[in-house]
């Protein structure tokens, strides 16, 4: 049982980012003063929005320089802190060198972030963003197991750095981080491994997170001919920041949380869309064939070789989720909700 003091500062890595923001309107809107980690603090663009959630809010946010990659560039932010939320980590299919662009961020990022925490006296809990991505890399990976169903207990073993480098990149991050908790005896460790997240971003000029550019593909056309009925989990940005928020407060949390509110598909988010917005934008309303996606997804997209599209199109997507629901009350918002709401933010900032 670790008991946070909501009067001393948080840390909240990666602030910039798409999940980020909406904890750190969670936190702000408790009163809770937010040090905010970033790689650029001067850089308008990227903490503007950061910026207005404290002007609207009893809480105060306090901006540090950090990278990932600067050893020791953490422990400035995390002094005074009781509790770290750890959420950066590059998550791009926009890389060049798969172990210099996502891995090495990710595993030694959490490293770094991890042994300060073992240096700044009076942290008591870390809780880590990591992913279903380590868990799984597949849909097919849910078909084979056991009972056809994900669950915490289950370790992705499937990805490498030459297949799937960013579902590598959150599982080996999340083993150094579970290997360094268990090097020490300060502060528990617990993960929230959200699936693919979706919903409004609250800084969409400046979001480059993946989620926020499959988003923009449902609107722009790419999937006009028909989306991939490929099997992937979705959860709401505002419940993942919920998640964390719970992580981070509720004394018996504990271990690894599955946060994945819907076991669905492409086709079915952007069916979830056509009702509000497919009068005006290219939703796609039907399944894209197999074969044709065989056909030209390796050419679209190197992460969307023969291999990844056999195991996941026309293949079911399937986690339990029912961890958090028990532990931690979480409640989820339905997908039509979710899609609606990021996609209205994109059409409001003339974004599609
Ligand atoms: N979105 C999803 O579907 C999803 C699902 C499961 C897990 N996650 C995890 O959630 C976390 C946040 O992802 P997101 O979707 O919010 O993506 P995002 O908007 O791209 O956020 C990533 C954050 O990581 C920071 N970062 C990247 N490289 C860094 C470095 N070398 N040093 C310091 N900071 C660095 C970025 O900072 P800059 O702004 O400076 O680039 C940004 O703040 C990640 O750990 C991701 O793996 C995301």
């Amino acid at each position: 049982m670790t008991t946070i003091d909501p009067k001393k500062p948080v840390l909240v890595t990666g602030a910039t980012g798409y999940v980020a923001a909406w904890l750190i309107k969670r936190l702000l809107d408790e009163g809770i003063t937010v040090h905010a980690a970033v790689r650029n603090p001067d850089s308008k663009k990227k903490t503007a929005h950061l910026d207005a959630l404290a002007a609207n809010s009893p809480g105060i946010i306090r901006y540090f320089k950090s990278d990932l990659l600067d050893m020791g560039s953490y422990e400035a932010a995390m002094e005074g802190c009781e509790l770290v939320y750890h959420t950066a980590s590059p998550f791009t299919s926009d890389f060049k060198d798969a172990q210099k662009d996502l891995i090495d961020p990710a595993q030694k990022g959490t490293a770094n972030v991890l042994e300060s925490a073992k240096k700044v006296a009076g942290v008591k809990r870390v809780v880590v963003t990591s992913s279903c991505a380590a868990i799984y890399t597949d849909a097919i990976d849910c078909t084979n197991a056991p009972n056809g169903i994900i669950t915490e207990e289950i370790w992705n073993t499937t990805a490498s750095l030459e297949y799937q480098p960013y579902s590598y990149s959150k599982t080996v991050a999340e083993q150094k981080a579970w290997e360094i908790a268990k090097s020490q005896s300060q502060w528990d460790l617990v993960t929230i491994n959200p699936s693919f997240v979706m919903g409004p971003p609250l800084n969409p000029q400046a979001t480059t997170s993946e989620s926020f550019s499959i988003l923009k593909q449902m609107g722009d056309g790419t999937f006009k001919t028909g989306a991939p009925k490929l099997g992937i989990g979705v959860v709401d940005v505002r419940d993942v920041a919920e998640a964390h928020y719970q992580a981070g407060f509720n004394p018996a949390a504990h271990g690894r949380y599955i946060t994945s509110a819907h076991n669905t598909n492409f086709l079915e988010m952007s069916l979830a869309l056509k009702d509000k917005f497919g009068a005006k934008f290219p939703i796609a309303k039907s399944a894209a064939p197999k074969w044709l996606l065989m056909l030209v997804g390796p050419f679209i997209n190197k992460t969307l070789s023969r291999k990844f599209l056999r195991n996941n199109v026309n293949v079911a997507f399937n986690a339990d989720n029912s961890k958090i629901k028990k532990e931690l009350g979480l409640k989820f918002r339905p997908l039509q909700q979710t899609m609606e709401d990021g996609f209205q933010v994109l059409v409001d900032e003339k974004i599609v």
